[in-house]
């Protein structure tokens, strides 16, 4: 049995740090800053990185088949010309109250981009409840809205059989599940899969592995859990040293390598000083299961 290592392998903080998605062709590891407004990308080799700012806060940003990236920033869902720094709207989304943003978002199997909505929050996790949505926009441009009275809409992926689509709204403390329509990207029949104890924090960003496993970052609990779906079980838990672990990727030769963002969102000097490394990511090695590749939006 291989042991478990966690490294902090980027050194330039997030003020939160979130949505990592791994760039096979490139090898980098692409992600956002929400409050710090960028889109950044960090490459292994390298150890370089390279950002590009954005007007408001950026809740997520997915890989584009036809080049560049999407990102959903504010009310908007734009695309970014990353060589030109360039960030252009594709779609406003109608009717989204003012006071909201975007936050987590993922492109589905067949290539549409899913990303959910909260309101500002007064401090973390603390806000308007029942202000956000969860939408989709289509690889036409389409934008769809699925639901609204979502508190904090955030961690997202799809089963390995495209059949069932997982989702978090933060405040409920739960893992959920959703009958998939991969033909469509309509959901339906919403159950709980997994509800987390008190001492595991809110549950954030997700991701699948090739076991059909759930990943779940925990934000306040500094740690990561592998959810069984199927079960409703925890199987693991990797403890990370920064209590706002926000997110998670796998990456890194044959995608072995997790990659967990952080935050040091809401933190005085006193819980900075104890957690120097809050606003990092790391790279947890050694846990003897892979991931899948990303998918990139078709429009
Ligand atoms: C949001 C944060 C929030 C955190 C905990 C993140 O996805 O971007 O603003 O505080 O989840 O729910
Ligand atoms: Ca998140």
């Amino acid at each position: 049995m291989s042991s478990i290592k966690v490294e902090c392998v980027v050194k330039e903080k997030c003020e939160l740090g979130e949505n990592p998605v791994w760039e096979e062709k490139e090898g980098t590891l692409l992600y956002v800053d929400i409050s710090g407004q960028r889109v950044s990308r960090w490459n292994p080799s390298t150890n370089k990185i390279q950002s590009v700012r954005t007007e408001k806060c950026v809740g997520s940003v997915v890989p584009r088949k036809s080049g560049g990236y999407v990102i959903a920033e504010g009310t908007r869902f734009a695309s970014v010309d990353w060589d030109r720094q360039k960030v252009t709207t594709i779609v406003d989304v109608q009717g989204e109250k003012s006071n909201n943003r975007f936050n987590d978002g993922k492109v589905d199997p067949a290539g549409r981009f899913f990303a959910g909505t909260m309101a500002m929050e007064v401090r973390p996790a603390v806000l308007e409840r029942k202000q956000g949505s969860l939408y989709t926009l289509h690889p036409n441009h389409t934008v769809v809205k699925h639901f609204d009275q979502v508190d904090i809409s955030n961690g997202l992926d799809w089963s390995l059989d495209h059949r069932t689509f997982y989702y978090i709204d933060s405040l409920s403390y739960q893992v959920d599940a959703f009958d998939y329509d991969i033909n469509t990207g309509s959901i339906s029949n919403r159950r709980m899969i997994y509800k987390l104890e008190k001492e595991e924090g809110i549950p954030d960003g997700m991701c699948i592995d090739t076991k059909g496993k759930l990943w779940v970052a925990c934000f306040n609990g500094g740690r990561v859990l592998r959810i069984d779906p199927q079960t409703g079980t925890r199987l693991q838990t990797v403890k990370l040293p920064a209590e706002k672990t926000t997110s998670v990727c796998f990456g890194g030769k044959d995608y072995s390598e997790l990659y967990v963002t952080s935050a040091y969102t809401g933190m005085d000097d006193a819980a900075m000083a104890k957690q120097p490394q809050a606003g990092c990511i790391f790279k947890v090695t050694g846990l003897g299961v892979k991931g899948i590749p990303a998918y990139s939006f078709a429009g």
